[in-house]
């Protein structure tokens, strides 16, 4: 949710410290901070409200030397987005610094038992507890900072990742992480706090990925940061090369990475089919579904377990598992699923699926379905992120890192990842027909080649959207595969341009939404030439009749449609199961355009952040 940056070495840290909080800041937004042990002054502490553009304003006549310090940009849970409640937060005693990233369970109880010491806090967040106890141990029982943090966090509940400067230890950093995700760059005698890798790999691709419960403790010269856990026992960690260059997650010439990442979606697929699908040989072969054949072959059932765009990705893999594979699913939101009391036991296999690996309500999903015995699948974008250590096994998709607030490239790589899963499986129990394999593994294949031709239409999608920025809401159909998209193309229209949308599937249209219809309300209907085309087109008849106006996406060629829809996106022919990894493309790309005619934020969506690591 917050972004969290450090640094400890021989550069001036604050450069480091100002450009890693611009890489995290699709994390958080609404205020940003930055503590630093300076040459002259010692501890020195600026924070304000907005975004980090703000901080290096606010920063611009401040003391910003020294080579050790902690930054902050912040999506607020507890306390509102303000200078105060901006992180870092510092102790009553002045001594130390510190950020977090996740929420404190028992603040309450922890803060009144401190004030009841007449510890005087100065913020509304649940953070500053952390900050004001870790002092508390050190002040009254006279330890040095990295016990104090031992001790403290044994008393805490929750999830975080934080760091802490202590102006009385100038040369470490501590940081410690529960659920949420934290990474330590290595470079020489230098080391790099991040929420993830992007603020490191600049500077070196050499990284520890944190396990829950770890305490960090990074020295300044040392070659080896180390590690304890809470009982002060040391725990070994390996270095690990990450696979991430800068170009990935920069613009790249883009003006947001949203459209840099719709545009990135045939090299993407591509990246996710690579060593999968073997065009030449007609075959998928997922690793996973050779390690664990006897699991995933015997399921019962697949439960899906997502949110948002996962979610939507989800319902098209239960169409798929069930179309190809023969094999029940069902799609629950995580969050739902967490505090439900499903019936469940070791014969179901549980996919969860998600771009970042790290959603709260997605893990606690997991970790429910693991305490009743279920086989665990996860399908994640972000390399070492807490889904894929929590699960079994898994397929990555392997899309490259996703920046823009609004997912776009995971969705396409998450149905493509349970695309080649239906396949595999399908193959394996005998339950598609050959030719029928044949064919799908040759049109998945063609898939990015179909989304060039798509998005050669940005232009036209750019004067449509141009036309529909009056309207104050939107509604979505679709049948079948086509319904999750026309889910996802409403919550990419709600997301980035605050528009009210809403998704349907078509023939619904007819038991409620068709009230709405009138000249105001723009409808967006895929209408391609699959075995609903003729309800579609009455769908398109029956919006017409009532004065509405509509967007249709059509396949190619297609003049009856052309004819009567207002506005019209083709697209190539594939099959129908795969039409949605090619049906998505103009509706994020109308979101995109609407949003941007409207002068919004694309890529930082008001009261949105890029993973909900927090309830
Ligand atoms: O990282 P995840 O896939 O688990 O995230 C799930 C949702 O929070 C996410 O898809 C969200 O809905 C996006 N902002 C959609 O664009």
């Amino acid at each position: 949710m917050c972004g969290i940056v450090g640094y400890i070495g021989k550069r001036q840290a604050y450069p480091v410290l100002i450009k890693g909080l611009k890489r995290l800041e699709y994390r958080g937004y609404d205020s940003a901070g930055v503590a630093l042990i300076t040459d002259t002054k010692g501890l020195e502490v600026y924070k304000t409200k907005g975004k980090v553009a703000d901080l290096e304003e606010y920063v611009k006549d401040k003391d910003v030397s020294g080579t050790i310090g902690i930054a902050h940009t912040r999506w607020a849970t507890h306390g509102e987005p303000s200078s105060t409640n901006a992180h870092p937060h510092i102790s009553c005693s002045g001594n130390l610094a510190l950020i977090h990233n996740g929420i404190i369970e028992n603040y309450t109880v922890l803060k009144e038992a401190l004030q009841r010491h007449g510890v005087v806090f100065k913020s509304s967040t649940d953070t500053e507890v952390l900050v004001q106890l870790i002092d508390y141990i050190q002040q009254h029982v006279g330890t040095d900072l990295l016990t104090a943090v031992r001790l403290a966090l044994r008393q805490v509940i929750g999830a975080y990742a934080i760091a802490i400067l202590d102006r009385n230890e100038p040369n470490q950093i501590i940081a410690a992480r529960k659920s949420s995700p934290l990474v330590i760059g290595v470079g020489e005698e230098e080391f790099f706090l991040g929420s993830d890798a992007s603020p490191i790999i600049e500077y070196t691709d050499k990284v520890v990925y944190l396990d829950d419960n770890d305490i960090a403790v990074l020295r300044r010269g040392a070659k080896e940061a180390e590690f304890i856990n809470f009982d002060n026992e040391k725990i070994e960690h390996d270095v690990k090369t990450v696979d991430l260059n800068l170009g990935q997650i920069e613009k790249g010439g883009y003006p947001h990475f949203m459209l840099k990442e719709i545009f990135e979606q045939p090299q993407a697929l591509q990246d996710c089919m690579r060593g999968r699908v073997n065009v030449e040989a007609n075959n998928v072969v997922l690793s996973a579904v050779i390690d664990y054949r006897k699991e995933l072959l015997n399921a019962r059932r697949f439960i899906i377990v997502a949110c948002g765009t996962s979610w939507h990705a989800s319902l098209i893999g239960k169409q798929l598992l069930e179309n190809i594979c023969q094999i029940p699913a069902e799609v629950e939101y995580a969050s739902e699923f967490r505090y439900s009391n499903p019936v469940i036991d070791s014969r179901d296999v549980v996919i969860a699926i998600s771009q970042s690996g790290e959603t709260a309500d997605t893990l606690a999903a997991i970790q429910l379905a693991k305490e009743r015995g279920a086989f665990i699948f996860g399908i994640c974008n972000a390399i070492g992120s807490s889904i894929p250590r929590a699960t079994q096994t898994g397929c990555y998709i392997h899309v490259g890192p996703e920046i823009g607030v609004a997912s776009t490239k995971a969705f396409t790589g998450q149905v493509t990842v349970l695309t080649m899963l239906a396949l595999a499986l399908g193959k394996a129990r005998g339950t598609i027909k050959n030719e029928d394999y044949v064919r799908l593994v040759q049109e998945l294949d063609a898939i990015p080649e179909k989304m060039k031709k798509v998005l050669e239409q940005n232009d036209r999608i750019r004067d449509i959207s141009r036309v529909f920025t009056y309207a104050h809401n939107f509604l979505y159909l679709g049948r079948g595969y086509n319904y999750p998209v026309a889910l996802e193309g409403a919550l990419k229209l709600k997301e980035i341009s605050y528009i009210h949308a809403e998704g349907y599937p078509a023939a619904e249209m007819k038991h409620g939404p068709i009230a709405l219809i009138d000249a105001e309300m723009p409808v967006v209907i895929v209408a391609t030439q699959n075995p609903l085309y003729d309800k579609l087109m009455s769908n398109i008849q029956e919006i017409k009749a009532r004065g509405g106006r509509v967007i249709a996406i059509v396949t190619e060629g297609d003049e009856k449609v052309k004819a009567l829809a207002d506005e019209y996106v083709e697209l190539p022919k594939t099959v129908e199961c795969l039409e949605p990894l090619i049906s998505t493309i103009p509706l994020q790309l109308l979101a995109y355009h609407i949003a941007v005619q409207k002068g919004k934020n694309v890529d930082q969506p008001r009261n949105l952040a890029k993973s909900v690591t927090v309830e």
